[in-house]
């Protein structure tokens, strides 16, 4: 299949709805899971893993990238409006070929779709020594500042100007190494500027780094291409800037927030899962809770296998933080498992400021959840009903995707394209093991 066809064609599960309206999901809810699963690539590793290849004027090639992502296919029109070439295979390969960057302009309206779309500054600036990318702006979640971004920049040596909802930043002599310390971790501001610095003259470290496995899968990545990095998992970077990088081959690692959310369905709806192409060591912050929440958990073969039957789940706090901590990406996941516990639930969300908009579509379908502040009490109710809802950010989705699996009666989801940003097939990885779910096209 040509890339053309490729990026045109929409994912399995959009062709059956290619026409036109919206696509909703509607789940029979009260089946069990029993079956296998294929994991696929990071959407947070893809994503910095493809602005990287804008380092280099040679081509970088990738392998396991989630391709069908909608994110994907707006990263891939972000690269391509600066010039770079991308050719998809059909397996989840990728060839970005940035040998000529025709521009320094990324657009609002692509940026605007997603805000990830701001990693291509960092590499932008280190390339060329100038970058304009649009403000991403907030999102459903948070306000989603890049201040932390922009600090190390400047810290770098960059000049950063801000006009008419763009960051133009500017370093015509090059990039300097700096010690940067962030206030906070950031996961995207750690990306961008371990990008930046591969390129620039001397030594950046990077103080209280985010320590995500993706920020070291870039890492093992941009290493690859000629880098010089260290420190990658812990919160302290170091980057020694090198004259250039050249072309390299990549395998993106597991989606361990895709991997999480089918943990939480087959605890939720009972049965057993077979997850192939994962690891557990990633995943450590929610398999402890999930444990005590009553789920079983063995390897087989590089294969994990995810059972819950016959005990009833047992409520159990938890509070999302920056890695190794739990994962503010399944806290959402997380939530509707506790609606189905026995006793009760806390769950603390510090990391955005608004994450916690499933929660009223969740009680329209009769869960017992109350919200203060950033802590949420979820009481185990005995059964969800089925209802009409609707999603409203990525994890928010999949969290109502989960409660119409064990819900009495039919959900249907509406404004799914949030889904199609990050879960890769997601119906038919669940109708293979039983699920009564479908896509439709709305009336
Ligand atoms: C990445 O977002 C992920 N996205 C998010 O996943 C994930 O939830 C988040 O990291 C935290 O793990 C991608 O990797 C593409 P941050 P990012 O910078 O980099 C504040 C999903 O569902 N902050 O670590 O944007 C920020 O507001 C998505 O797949 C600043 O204040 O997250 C937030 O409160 C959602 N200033 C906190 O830091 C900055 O300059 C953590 O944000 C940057 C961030």
């Amino acid at each position: 299949m040509t890339t053309e066809a490729l990026k045109q064609q929409p994912a399995p599960q959009q062709a059956a709805a290619a026409k036109s309206g919206t696509d909703l999901i509607r789940i029979h809810g009260g089946k069990r899971l029993n079956g296998t699963i294929e994991i696929s690539g990071a959407k947070n590793a893809a994503l910095p893993l493809m602005c990287a290849a804008l380092l280099t004027d040679e081509a970088v090639r990738f392998t396991n990238m989630p391709n069908t992502l909608r994110d994907i296919r707006t990263l891939t029109a972000v690269l391509e409006s600066l010039g770079a070439i991308i050719t998809m295979g059909p397996d989840g390969e990728m060839v970005i070929h940035a040998q000529e960057i025709k521009s320094d302009h990324a657009d609002y309206e692509l940026v605007r779709q997603m805000r990830a779309s701001i990693l291509v500054l960092g590499p932008l600036l280190a390339r060329m020594g100038a970058a304009e990318v649009s403000l991403p702006g907030g999102c459903a979640i948070g306000t989603r500042p890049i201040d932390l971004h922009l600090m190390g920049l400047e810290a770098m040596g960059a000049k950063i100007e801000l006009h008419d909802g763009y960051v133009r930043a500017t370093a015509p002599d090059g990039l300097c190494g700096a010690e940067i310390t962030f206030p906070k971790v950031s996961v995207g501001a750690t990306e961008n500027l371990m990008m930046a610095a591969t390129l620039a003259k001397g030594t950046t470290v990077l103080h209280n780094a985010a320590m995500e496995r993706e920020i070291s899968d870039l890492g093992a990545c941009l290493i690859a291409m000629g880098a010089d990095i260290t420190g990658l998992g812990t919160p302290v970077i170091t980057i020694k800037g090198v004259p250039a990088l050249h072309s390299a081959l990549h395998k993106v690692i597991a989606d361990r927030i895709e991997t999480g959310t089918y943990m939480i369905a087959v605890a939720l709806t009972g049965g057993t899962l077979r997850l192939k192409n994962t690891q557990t060591e990633f995943l450590k912050a929610l398999i402890g809770p999930l444990k005590d929440a009553g789920v079983s958990f063995d390897e087989d073969g590089g294969d994990i296998i995810v059972h819950r039957n016959g005990k009833p789940l047992v409520g159990t706090d938890i509070m999302t933080a920056p890695y190794p901590g739990f994962p503010t990406d399944l806290q959402a996941q997380f939530m509707t498992m506790l609606t189905q516990c026995e006793g009760a639930g806390m769950i603390s969300e510090t990391i955005f400021e608004n994450r916690f908009m499933h929660v009223p579509e969740l009680c329209r379908m009769g869960a017992n959840i109350t919200v203060q502040g950033n802590a949420a009490i979820v009481r185990g109710v005995k059964k969800l009903k089925g209802a009409e809802v609707m999603a409203t950010d990525l994890r928010a989705s999949v969290a109502l995707v989960l409660a119409g699996l064990v819900a009495e009666g039919t959900t249907t989801v509406d404004r799914i394209y949030h889904l199609d940003r990050g879960y890769e097939n997601l119906v038919e990885k669940l109708q293979a093991c039983g699920a009564e779910i479908e896509r439709i096209r709305e009336k």
